[in-house]
């Protein structure tokens, strides 16, 4: 590293402590120009984001797929708390800690259905009902000298809100409002309609890396011409080659940050659908160029753009586009008259929303939502248990259904090799690929703190800013 950089290194370690934390290790601070490693590998700062974070943040816990029917549980775990969730009604979900009154049996694992809708733990077979209602204690009278009340057996409730087809919990007994907290980016997932997306398919990944390291190789787009080439093929050949003056895609999306710690990043009059034109897309026809790139994602995650999208833009070829349109322009809108064929539920199709699609909205701690034509891929990050170098990774692949198809229950797949081909995908598995490596080298003693961009990497000194928010308070 050269001379004037060592001194901003030196600089940025001096003022490395920050959010008014003063008697915090150095390691726990960051700046507006990087993040010190300590937040990523320290067992201690690990315990702090459990007991100030995890345990009073809103946290997306399931999707309503997953109990679609009265009577239908699932559990959410999150560091040593294990949380059930049980769908009652249409309208209404409850959560509860996991744990039996009597003797702190967990009443129930992973996902299923509470036949007669009543819960009973396996150990001595108490029973409540969905509501959490104590309806029976075995040899009632040698408790509490016969006087045990139903109120002392209840099963303990948790805070629940239910927004865009999410369950979110909060352990805190007094949270911050939940309106509060989703305000800044509740229209535009409400407009994105990702409400309205069921189940395709959901992959669980055991990680090895700190949550945060996880979901931050998600928060910006400049990380496509190295790490995903295929996608960015001018990029990767100035990176890996010796070409000049690409066009680089990455320069075409915008970064906005919200308070909250919430973000969003997105294409705006840049996407293909609000009739921008790649460089490297003015070569051939125009259909079979634009079909060729979505292929790239249909083949490479089954998620966000699939199949049936490219059938519909294959329909285009041969036709010629009108004046004043544009190609992108015409595929959205036969993507439109056939979701309104199939009654299928779609986005807001208003500029703000288009601009979003293949964008991406971070829902603070740990939600990415990364939303296209009635189609969205939903990554979940959080702690896996009290590890700071593991994480639980989730990639949900979700869709709106035609009105006369019944979406299927949510089930989750649990992947047990990151570099299998057959259990993930090429994209996914490219950015997994660093993931590991980032972690890695975060432990290097030679590595103090990261280097920050000030656009494009926004989204994560926003995300810390709001972290100490919890840490500090
Ligand atoms: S521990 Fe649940 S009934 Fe005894
Ligand atoms: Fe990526």
């Amino acid at each position: 590293m050269s001379q004037p950089r060592k001194s901003a290194a030196a600089a940025l370690a001096a003022r490395a402590v920050s959010g008014g934390q003063n008697d915090w290790p150095p390691g726990w601070g960051f700046n507006s120009h990087g993040i010190n490693t300590g937040r990523y590998i320290d067992p201690r700062f690990a315990r702090l984001e459990h007991e100030r974070l995890w345990m009073r943040v809103w946290q997306a816990a399931a999707r309503l797929d997953e109990i679609p029917e009265s009577g239908d549980f699932t559990t959410y775990e999150i560091g040593d708390q294990s949380i059930l969730l049980v769908r009652i009604d249409a309208s209404t979900v409850k959560a509860y800690y996991n744990a039996c009154p009597h003797r702190g049996t967990a009443l129930a694992e992973g996902c299923g259905h509470f036949g007669r809708a009543r819960i009973i733990c396996p150990f001595h077979g108490w029973r409540w009902d969905l509501t959490g209602r104590n309806q029976f204690v075995l040899e009632r009278q040698e408790f509490c000298d016969g006087h045990l009340r139903d109120a002392d057996v209840a099963l303990k409730e948790v805070k629940v809100e239910l927004f865009a087809g999410f369950v979110f919990i909060n352990l805190d007994p007094d949270p911050e409002p939940f309106d509060a907290f989703i305000a800044p980016v509740r229209s535009v997932i409400e407009d994105l309609a990702i409400g309205d997306m069921h189940h395709y398919w959901w992959k669980s990944i055991s990680v090895p890396a700190n949550w945060k390291v996880a979901q931050e190789a998600f928060f910006e787009a400049f990380h496509v011409p190295a790490t995903h080439p295929q996608l960015e093929k001018a990029g990767a050949e100035m990176i890996f080659g010796d070409r000049k003056d690409v066009e680089f895609s990455h320069r075409n999306v915008s970064y906005d940050v919200y308070p909250h710690g919430h973000g969003r990043f997105y294409g705006g009059k840049k996407t293909p659908m609000a009739g921008h034109v790649r460089e490297d897309a003015r070569k051939g026809d125009p259909v079979d160029d634009m079909a060729a790139r979505l292929k790239l994602l249909v083949d490479g995650m089954d998620a966000m753009i699939l199949q049936e999208d490219i059938d519909i833009l294959m329909s285009l070829k041969g036709k010629p586009v009108p004046e004043g349109s544009s190609l992108g322009g015409e595929y959205m809108k036969a993507l439109y008259a056939r979701a309104a064929e199939q009654g299928r539920p779609m986005p807001k199709p208003v500029p703000e929303i288009i601009g979003m699609w293949g964008g991406e909205v971070f829902i603070f701690p740990n939600l990415m939502i990364l939303p296209q034509a009635g189609n969205a891929m939903i990554y979940r990050v959080r702690p896996q248990g009290s590890d700071p170098d593991h994480c639980i990774f989730e990639i949900l692949s979700t869709k709106t259904y035609p009105a006369a198809v019944t979406p299927p229950r949510a089930s989750v797949e649990r992947v047990t090799d990151i570099r299998d081909p057959e259990q993930v995908r090429l994209i996914p598995r490219q950015d997994l690929g660093n993931i590991p490596r980032i972690q890695k080298g975060l432990h290097a003693r030679g590595m103090r703190h990261s280097w920050l961009a000030a656009d494009q990497e926004k989204i994560i000194l926003n995300m810390h800013r709001e972290l100490d928010r919890y840490l500090g308070s």
